[in-house]
């Protein structure tokens, strides 16, 4: 695990950045594998700026997300879906018909997750897999539990992150109980996983990841077993780190 620290939330969004735009510079057909949430919002808008230069060329990249609420349709403005276009994907030359999301308006929980981990084995699993971690631990929607998760599957959200969530809702009743996310297994066939995180509210759980056990306690630390995981996060966020 590389640990690469940021004075604060836009040196971590550029670092990031940098990190995906070599990787589709490399190889102009990448899969990625994306996140919503606030923290790659920055990486999202620096990407953007790039590819409106003529510098990040989106035109051939596939992309599939981790998560998406269940029982939101593709337009509501809570839904991941619509997240991706209004953050990222209607600001670049990216195919539409490239980028997935698991299909939160299918209530056959079963059959929408066997789907997406059909589409996402077809494409070969991510190139490159950016995350954001939870204030406990999880990745995806990929909560603590007593055993790490294998594919894409339905999950009932803790409290912690229906709170957390909350903050783009404008009750907490409306946020979703229920959740499609990719599995912990699934996440971990990624090539290459860019974990980013920004905040003193991120401390525990960065400290966690990075040197405490491996233990689906904090889903995040399974990352230490991965063999081409970079983590780039603020001061902040590794407040509680030792600096090495
Ligand atoms: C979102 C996702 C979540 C977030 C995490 C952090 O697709 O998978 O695991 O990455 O909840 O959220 P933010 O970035 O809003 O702090």
């Amino acid at each position: 695990m590389r640990v690469v620290r940021t004075t604060d939330y836009h040196d971590m969004s550029r670092k990031a950045a940098n990190v995906i735009s070599a990787q589709v510079i490399l190889k102009p057909d990448s899969v990625l594998g994306l996140a919503t949430g606030s923290s790659p919002i920055g990486t999202y808008e620096q990407l953007a700026k790039w590819n409106q230069k003529g510098d990040c060329d989106f035109s051939a990249v596939t992309t599939y997300n981790l998560d998406e609420y269940r029982g939101l349709t593709h337009d509501d403005p809570q839904s991941y879906h619509y997240f991706m276009r209004k953050n990222f994907f209607d600001h670049i030359n990216i195919d539409l018909a490239n980028t997935h999301v698991p299909d939160g308006s299918n209530p056959d929980a079963a059959a929408a997750c066997a789907q997406y981990d059909r589409e996402v084995a077809a494409a070969g699993y991510p190139d490159l897999q950016l995350l954001g971690v939870g204030r406990n631990g999880h990745i995806g929607f990929n909560e603590p539990d007593d055993v790490f998760s294998k594919g894409t599957h339905c999950v009932n959200l803790t409290q912690s992150t229906i709170q957390a969530n909350s903050r783009l809702f404008e009750r907490e009743e409306d946020v979703p109980r229920q959740a499609y996310t990719m599995g912990v297994q699934t996440i971990m066939y990624a090539r290459m996983i860019l974990l980013i995180a920004s905040g003193k509210d991120k401390a525990e759980a960065v400290r966690d990841l990075i040197y405490g056990p491996v233990t689906p306690r904090c889903p995040a630390s399974i990352l230490q077993l991965h063999h081409h995981c970079i983590v780039i996060a603020d001061e902040d966020a590794l407040s509680l780190c030792p600096k090495e």
